[in-house]
């Protein structure tokens, strides 16, 4: 990894702390160490040039092709991805001048995220924040393994992805739940924000920063979740449930805590919830692209790829992704593998690599039902 500050990134972090942590040389001109050609060298043997900061100025001289100091000249020569992740102030992100030069950057192919929401330098808040330093990181693994994963194939589409796990309330402190953290449904919905969707995420119990650029709504139990997903699904083109529900609820909640006491345990009577992927379905729009999740563990009566075709056809959807969850896997860790099955086309078998990863495949596979 080589460190290109500009002028201004030496004002808050000096050469000796990059070249310190990157085990590199850190230049910031083009003049220094001539003899080896940095302002052509560096930009032509890189694999991804990751802009983080990208601050207002630097995105207006990306934009014009400007080549003043050793990183824009990089940027004029590298044909690898080049990743921007904007930070500034809420005004200058808006400003006509940076839309006008993230527009050009994007139309070139460069990958300019969405700055995310939230406190900013001075008292102020509002978007401009930098995407948290662990989202860069996924897309810049994403974009060295795939290059090609964040074309801009969804701008002007409205997606839908519900993430997490439902809780039903038994009593004032316990719920029934279940494990999943809502990282693939995070990971689906930065992706196709990146790919240029507008993005609403109804987010059941995850304790996950919201992805830069995507609305997080937040619910607790499955009617909740029904109720946002089915309201946002009005305006989708694409839907996609990650989230895994709870298939019954208490049939009602204890006004106080349930005590031990001395009896034998109670029964907890149950009702069974809304299969909101199933009505989504039955409700859709003409042209809606719908995607369901299963994870599953194969059984007596068949492999988890069986359970997963029974359950395609069971639901209507028009693409199932299927995880193998036996023995722990999937579950609150960052990689995964899976099949993206659909009624109507060949089987995507995916390998195990970062969540990012198959949500870029599943919206390949979205992407190419939207256009054809
Ligand atoms: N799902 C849903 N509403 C439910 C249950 C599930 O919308 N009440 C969605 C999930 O978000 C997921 C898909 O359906 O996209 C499959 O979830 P899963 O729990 O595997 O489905 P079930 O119908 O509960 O199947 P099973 O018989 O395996 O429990």
């Amino acid at each position: 990894m080589i460190v290109v500050p500009t002028a201004a990134a030496l004002r808050f972090v000096g050469a000796a702390t990059w070249a310190a942590l990157s085990h590199n040389r850190v230049d910031e001109d083009v003049w220094t160490h001539a003899q080896d050609v940095p302002h052509v060298r560096l930009g032509q043997s890189a694999d991804l040039v990751l802009v983080a900061p990208a601050t207002a100025d630097l995105l207006a001289r990306a934009a014009h092709g400007q080549a003043d100091d050793l990183l824009t000249n990089i940027l004029l020569t590298a044909r690898c991805p080049v990743l921007f992740a904007p930070a500034m102030h809420t005004e200058m992100w808006e400003h006509p001048a940076t839309v006008d030069n993230v527009a050009v950057l994007r139309r070139r192919g460069a990958i300019v995220l969405d700055p995310a929401e939230g406190r900013l330098t001075g008292t102020d808040t509002g978007p401009g924040r930098l995407p948290e330093p662990a989202e860069i990181a996924e897309f810049a693994e994403l974009l060295l393994t795939r290059p090609d994963a964040l074309p801009r194939d969804l701008e002007g589409r409205r997606v839908v992805i519900s993430a997490g796990g439902t809780r039903e309330a038994v009593d004032p402190v316990r719920f029934l739940g279940n494990a999943s953290s809502g990282r693939q449904g995070y990971a689906l919905a930065a992706v196709a924000a990146a790919r240029g969707a507008e993005v609403v995420v109804a987010a059941a119990n995850v304790e996950l920063p919201a992805p830069a650029g995507v609305e997080v709504r937040r619910v607790v139990s499955a009617i909740e979740l029904a109720e946002v997903v089915e309201k946002a699904a009005q305006a989708a083109d694409v839907i996609v449930m990650t989230a895994a529900v709870a298939d019954f609820r208490p049939t009602a909640t204890a006004e106080h805590k349930i005590k031990k006491g001395a009896a034998e345990p109670t029964e907890i009577p149950l009702a069974r919830n809304p299969d909101i992927l199933r009505e989504l379905v039955q409700s859709r729009r003409p042209g809606q692209i719908i995607v369901g999740f299963a994870a599953e563990t194969g059984d007596e009566t068949g492999d988890v790829l069986a359970h997963g075709r029974v359950k395609l056809q069971r639901k209507g959807c028009d693409l199932l992704v299927v995880n193998d969850v036996s023995q722990g896997r999937a579950f609150g860790r960052s990689d995964n593998a899976a099949v993206i099955l659909s009624a109507d086309a060949a089987d995507v078998t995916l390998a195990h690599g970062p969540k990012t990863l198959l949500a870029a495949a599943v919206w390949d596979a979205v992407s190419a039902r939207l256009s054809s």
